[in-house]
């Protein structure tokens, strides 16, 4: 593979000790980054960029999305613009769809959905089942799954299937079980929606527990729509991150900041289903480690831009352009723990997104443009050739 050296860096964000480099240069070898630093003290390669003063950022990690499903929730969601409140319920309606599509359908929806993350600055991503609900379907959305992404996350428990409305139990045996077999060499986390309407505590543990058994790691969607267990279960867990986060008392918050389990906020969802947003501001000044994804599903956040989530984060959650960026690079990079990640050091992957921008605060200064003007992903251009051609 051929050296490349990116150069004329207006501001380099390493989200590293080396903080933002200035008039920076960075050379990328064999998909990891070989060397950063001030364009002036740049070595030679083979091949170089100029990129004109722009801001250069890690790839975003969206480490939280559930792009294995079929059709859509337009009518679900222009209701609810107009009073209907959302509930975990309307999740069964993509589990018909998602059953009745074929393979072929899935793995297009996936692959036009992480076009889209590419194309905004996503470098990596998370892929959640949660759609099938049998074993055969779970599976397949998996097996599709992994086609797209290392970071694969077995979601059965994501709501009680139609099948079993009237045996919860039976189908958490089923999710710890038969399901969890067929599913755990497609996967690498497991997840639970412990919530109303979903799942409770006790469930929530077994579900986690069988997980880890099977060999996967655990993360959770916690407290999303009310105060409830989630947060514990997941510190208690272990778990990577817990997910939402939104309704949380001073037990959840602490529990947070004295664990490694991340906080993952999912600002698309609020904006989506108008409900109020997480505090961002509580969660930093305790000193937990927050990070920010899409959460993109057809039912309450249907958006795969990261950039779109920051300035969300920025203009909603109280965040700083600065907190909000590292949430969403280096942020996801520790929710999949993961860390050669949204971070440019040398040894990191060679992931990186150049601004249309002189700085990063432009994300969320310019809401709503698309500001991504070439993006790299392992060392490969995946995006633009710095000549606006889209
Ligand atoms: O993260 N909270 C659970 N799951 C999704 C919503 C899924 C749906 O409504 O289809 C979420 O918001
Ligand atoms: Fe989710």
């Amino acid at each position: 593979m051929t050296s490349t050296l990116v150069t004329g860096i207006g501001l380099l964000s390493t989200q590293s000790d080396e903080g933002d480099i200035l008039d920076a240069a960075l050379v990328m070898d064999d998909g990891r980054v070989a060397w950063v630093g001030h364009a002036d003290t740049a070595p030679s390669a083979d091949e170089s960029v100029d990129v004109d003063g722009r801001a250069v950022i890690p790839g975003f990690v969206d480490s939280h999305a559930h792009l294995a499903f079929a059709g859509d929730r337009a009518a679900e969601f222009s209701a609810r613009m107009a009073g209907t409140a959302y509930s975990a319920g309307g999740i069964r309606s993509t589990v018909d769809a998602t059953r009745a599509a074929s393979d072929d359908t899935l793995r297009a929806n996936i692959a036009r959905l992480t076009e889209e993350l590419l194309r905004s600055g996503s470098t990596t991503f998370e892929i959640k089942s949660g759609y099938g609900l049998t074993t055969v379907d779970e599976a397949r959305s998996l097996r599709i799954a992994q086609e797209f992404t290392d970071h694969t996350t077995f979601l059965g428990a994501h709501v009680v299937a139609p099948e079993f409305a009237d045996d919860p139990a039976g189908y958490v045996a089923l999710v710890t079980g038969q399901m969890l077999d067929a599913c755990a060499p497609h996967a690498r986390w497991i997840d639970v929606f412990c919530d109303r309407g979903a799942f409770d505590g006790d469930q929530a543990r077994e579900v986690l527990a069988a997980g880890v058994r099977a060999g996967l790691s655990p993360r959770v969607h916690a407290n999303q729509l009310q105060r409830g267990p989630g947060v514990q279960v997941a510190v208690e867990a272990g778990a990577a991150s817990a997910d939402h986060c939104t309704h949380l008392d001073d037990h959840d918050v602490a529990a947070l900041a004295d664990s490694a389990t991340v906080a993952t906020l999912l600002p698309g969802a609020e904006f989506s289903t108008r409900s109020p947003y997480p505090d961002a501001r509580r969660l930093l000044d305790a000193g937990v480690t927050v990070a920010i994804a899409t959460d993109c599903n057809p039912g309450s956040s249907y958006t795969t831009s990261m950039p779109f989530c920051i300035a969300l984060a920025v203009r909603e959650m109280h965040m700083t352009p600065a907190e909000a960026l590292t949430a969403a690079t280096l942020g996801g990079a520790c929710a999949l723990r993961q860390d050669d990640i949204g971070r440019l050091t040398v040894g990191s992957s060679a992931d990186l997104v150049v601004l249309d921008a002189p700085d990063p605060i432009h994300l969320a200064y310019r809401p709503g443009v698309d500001l991504i003007d070439r993006v790299w992903r392992r060392g490969v251009r995946v995006r633009g050739t710095g000549h606006r051609d889209r």
